[in-house]
């Protein structure tokens, strides 16, 4: 399913590098460093820590607008899944933050492009300095990002060969359900389900991907 990857020293975003390149179905780029990484809702991915994964795929033509949320819960599902590989228990918070430890490891952002899907996945395996994150070398696990890729790889594949029980399959490791959250910073609701699309259900309506944030109202999940 995936071509020979594509590894560069450094570019601005392995996502954009797709883009720019008009690359086909099955692409895989992964950078050592980007200089303009990008994460969802605008933010930007730290992406100077060498060591860490920053990779991207294009998935399948024909990618409908509202599919593309299910393809980060498949991303998120194959990285969790890959780390625990490798000994580290992580758990997705929504919609597909992987987590340890209650803090962010991996940050994954879909796009729709051309009628692909361009899946962005960044794994902190070295320290970050941001407050909410963690790294695979902070739980004490030293990986060699290679070997790490390529289980991600495999993984990948079945997670997005194998979305009809997607939905059942992430939600026991969903650690937002049955949370207090804050959305948007404003409103408190307690996570109660996630819908078949992939939108949070809350006991104060349903949030779709992508629009807003969803925090813990004591820290980030
Ligand atoms: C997020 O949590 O906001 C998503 C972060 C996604 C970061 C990855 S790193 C590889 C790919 N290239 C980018 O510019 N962004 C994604």
């Amino acid at each position: 399913m995936w071509l020979e990857p594509i590894i560069k020293d450094c570019i601005p975003s392995t996502n954009s590098y797709i883009k720019e390149n008009s690359l086909p179905y099955g692409s895989v780029v992964i950078a050592k460093r980007q200089t303009q990484g990008r994460g969802r809702r605008g933010n930007s991915w730290v992406s100077d820590v060498e060591g860490n994964i920053y990779i991207s795929v294009v998935y399948k033509p024909n990618v409908t607008p509202e599919k593309i949320p299910l393809m980060s819960f498949a991303a998120g599902m194959a990285v969790r899944n890959t780390l625990e590989h490798f000994g580290i228990s992580g758990s997705l918070k929504w919609p597909n933050d992987v987590v340890a430890e209650s803090k962010k490891i991996c940050g994954i952002m879909s796009e729709l492009w051309n009628g692909f899907c361009i899946t962005g996945i960044g794994i902190n395996l070295k320290k970050v300095n941001i407050p909410y994150a963690t790294s695979a070398e902070e739980l004490g696990f030293t990986l060699d990002a290679d070997a790490v890729i390529e289980m991600l790889l495999k993984n990948l594949e079945f997670e997005f060969l194998h979305t009809e029980d997607l939905i059942e399959r992430y939600i026991p490791h969903c650690v937002t359900l049955g949370k207090e959250i804050l959305i948007d910073g404003i409103s408190r609701a307690t996570a109660t389900g996630i819908a078949p699309d992939g939108a949070l259900i809350t006991t104060i309506g349903t949030v779709s991907c992508g629009d807003v944030s969803v925090r813990g109202i004591y820290g980030y999940i």
